[in-house]
């Protein structure tokens, strides 16, 4: 049983593969936190309560202080100065709540949560804990729920809060988990992940601080600017050794991860739908649901915790049947033509890239109403048969003659204001009457929490991927949420508006997915600025930036990749000189970049070089290879592009029969003579031969001493190598 109670301790332990989560309920019925970390068997209660802090710690009876214990959920205004979990204003004002264990139960399987993404397993796998805490003053319920899977040591979490009295109350935080770290001897750092437009989710450590460190987006999705998954770390945490605790948010919408480190020495760590952007009103016999939060804690360092995460996302929140399946090698037409091209310009692109071993032509924005530049037409999702004479149904149908299949591209959210929607539904963007609204992109946005909405978008989508063979479709939307009010909310309800258009936009998903099962769907956001474990569980990969520079996609991707999977980063060859930073990189390093998640290309192949092109058969052939080790495989980040003169990755077949090792060195240096490269992750014992000179190498020598890169002068910057082995016995 991974969740045990011992009564007479009245201690919660929850036990995963390699960890134990231990809190108890302690004097007036408040919970107490004891330990998140290795495995321990049993917990001594009374050995492990925080001796409270006496002076300026208010205490009802001088036994124990909120201000100082470790908490699993924190009320505002009732003792605990760190920042709260739960914050519900009442119908007297006040907000102040005493939450104490009223009851809980433990249960075999996983509930889902209504509306919002959540993991998942077979009943017998995963084991969930109910804890119902109760304010007996308003009589609001606050339930914490922990989810422990057999198969892996991330613990899920969540909370909902239900009204049990008689009066509306008001909603205006509530976190979606809460960790307390207490009494820890060691310093500890904060990775988190931080970008722009073109730009992101690059590592960033840096020392935690006292006070309290926000981790936020208020930009109604995602965004470039923050992602919602973060680490805090021992000072001495490396890739492979060092405590590491991992905490992501399955959330689409604004978020707010609150890292305090207090002036006692513990820390806090928050994740949950940003308070700055929200509150709900929840009347009388109502509920609310929190996303829900995943985390981890491993003393093998930040390898270990991502692979755990790749693991968990992978089995427990991927839905798509395409997780595990090969993704077709596609061409997208953005940068090949942007919005000028017609039937036979693109004909000419798929045929060139189909005698390539090309398998899918994505048609991206332009396709559909007047959309001839991004000044118009959002939200006019019919055929623009001008461009595309015969439709789209014409182009499919050559498209398989070629052997290829058809993917599109759609920008549900959004609608511009020279567009047939608009100008029939005025009301039907978020807006705020008397003040302008912002344009974004030259664009406006809809108020997704609206059902009219969602269902007229379903029906456009629906009969567009009616009429032709379309395989994929890549989902965009190409800016953040301004004026974030709803045309139909009473003025109480208008904080609901930003968190309504998250649930709208994931109602759409549910419609296309319950319609269209077999419809592979990539994510995107001007790139990646909505790349979070919540959106992986409609669409197993998402767009990773608008940036397609070798060399800056290896930072992009290094970061992504510590709670992301490999299968899940969209990475094309592009052209050069590069379309976001004037950078010429060799088409061979923009395929071994391009080869570390989901691979295509995005330019005019007609253009093509023969050298060239006979470089892409390969690197396709090579692709064909080595996707299923970067798709179910372990990854191992073997020295990271913020530090280190080369850029080193490998990933290794489950079996670790099987690994394929890239490296690229970013800026060349003159007068240099090698490099070494240890690998990790594999069998000692085994003997592995390069795939393609079939040289032989035993595990241990690859770990242990590892392979020499030369250094050549004049090699340029951005020189690459893949090698792929496969067990020789
Ligand atoms: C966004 C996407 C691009 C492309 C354009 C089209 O910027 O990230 O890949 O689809 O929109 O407008």
């Amino acid at each position: 049983m991974p969740i045990l109670f011992d009564e007479k301790q009245k201690l919660f332990l929850l036990n995963t593969k390699n960890t134990t989560y231990a809190f108890a309920v302690a004097e007036r019925g408040f919970l107490t936190h004891l330990h998140y970390g290795p495995k321990i068997a049993d917990c001594d209660v009374a050995a492990m309560r925080r001796p409270f802090c006496k002076s300026f710690s208010p205490t009802l009876d001088n036994i124990d202080s909120r201000d100082t214990a470790l908490a699993e959920c924190a009320c505002f205004g009732s003792g605990d100065f760190r920042t709260p979990s739960i914050l519900v204003r009442q119908s007297d004002g006040h907000a102040v709540l005493k939450l104490t264990y009223k009851n809980h139960f433990i249960r075999k399987g996983k509930v889902k949560i209504p509306g919002l993404p959540a993991s998942f397993a077979p009943e017998a796998d995963v084991e969930t804990l109910e804890m119902i805490l109760v304010d007996e003053k308003c009589r609001l319920e606050c339930v914490l729920l922990y989810s422990v899977f057999a198969d892996s040591d991330v613990i899920a979490r969540s909370a909902i809060v239900r009204n049990r009295g008689g009066e509306a109350l008001r909603i205006e935080k509530l976190a979606s988990c809460l960790l307390d770290v207490g009494w820890e001897i060691e310093k500890f750092d904060l990775v988190s992940f931080p970008g722009s437009w073109a730009r992101e989710r690059r590592f960033r450590r840096t020392p935690l601080s006292d006070g309290v460190h926000t981790l936020a987006s208020a930009c109604g999705i995602t965004s470039h600017r923050m992602n919602p998954a973060f680490c805090v770390c021992s000072r001495e945490a490396t890739e492979e050794h060092g405590r590491v605790y991992g905490m992501a948010l399955l959330y689409s919408g604004d978020f707010a991860s609150e890292i305090e480190l207090d002036p006692f020495g513990s820390i806090r760590m928050t994740t949950g739908i940003n308070p700055a952007c929200f509150a709900w009103e929840l009347q009388s016999g109502e509920e609310f649901h929190a996303p829900e939060a995943l985390m981890i804690v491993t003393d093998g360092g930040f390898g270990d915790m991502s692979r755990s995460m790749h693991d968990f996302i992978r089995a427990h929140v991927m839905r798509s049947p395409w997780k595990s399946r090969p993704r077709p090698v596609l061409v997208n037409n953005w940068e090949a033509t942007y919005f000028d091209f017609n039937g036979e310009k693109l004909l000419a692109l798929a045929k060139s890239a189909s005698e390539l071993g090309v398998e899918m032509l994505v048609l991206d924005d332009g396709w559909f109403g007047k959309r001839d530049n991004d000044r118009c037409a959002l939200g006019d999702w019919v055929e623009n048969t001008r461009k595309l004479q015969g439709g789209l149904s014409l182009l499919s149908k050559e498209l398989q003659k070629l052997g290829m299949k058809l993917g599109l591209w759609f920008e549900p959210e959004m609608i511009s204001e020279d567009s047939d929607l608009f100008r029939a539904h005025p009301d039907w963007c978020l807006q705020i009457p008397g003040r302008e609204k912002l344009m974004g992109r030259r664009q406006f946005v809809l108020d997704m929490g609206r059902e009219e909405v969602v269902e007229h978008l379903f029906e456009r989508m629906r009969a567009i991927l009616d009429a032709a063979e379309i395989a994929y479709v890549k989902w965009d939307c190409n800016r953040y949420l301004t004026e974030v009010g709803s045309a139909v909310l009473p003025p109480e309800r208008q904080m609901e508006a930003s968190h309504r258009f998250v649930l709208g936009t994931y109602r759409l998903h549910e419609l296309l997915l319950e319609r269209y099962p077999e419809l592979l769907i990539e994510g995107c956001a001007g790139g990646g600025g909505r790349f979070d474990a919540g959106m992986l569980h409609y669409v197993p990969q998402i767009w990773c930036s608008d940036d397609t520079d070798a060399l800056e996609r290896l930072s992009i991707q290094y970061g992504t990749s510590f709670f992301h999977p490999c299968s899940s980063m969209g990475a094309h060859v592009s052209a050069c000189p590069n379309h976001q930073t004037g950078r010429t990189i060799s088409f061979s390093t923009r395929g071994i970049v391009a080869l570390a998640g989901t691979f295509g290309y995005e330019l005019d192949m007609t253009k093509l070089s023969e050298a060239e092109r006979t470089e892409a058969r390969e690197q396709i052939a090579l692709y064909r290879k080595v996707h299923p080790i970067v798709l179910e495989g372990d990854l191992y980040r073997l020295t990271s592009p913020e530090c280190d003169p080369i850029v080193a990755w490998q990933n290794v077949s489950k079996d670790r029969k099987s690994f394929v090792v890239s490296w690229v060195i970013p800026h060349c240096t003159p007068q240099q003579t090698a490099l070494r490269i240890r690998l990790r992750g594999l069998d000692p014992e085994r003997v592995y031969a390069d795939w393609k000179t079939g040289e032989r190498f035993r595990g241990d020598f690859l770990m242990n001493f590892g392979l020499i890169h030369e250094l050549r002068d004049r090699a340029g910057d951005g020189a690459g190598v893949i090698r792929v082995f496969d067990s020789a016995e």
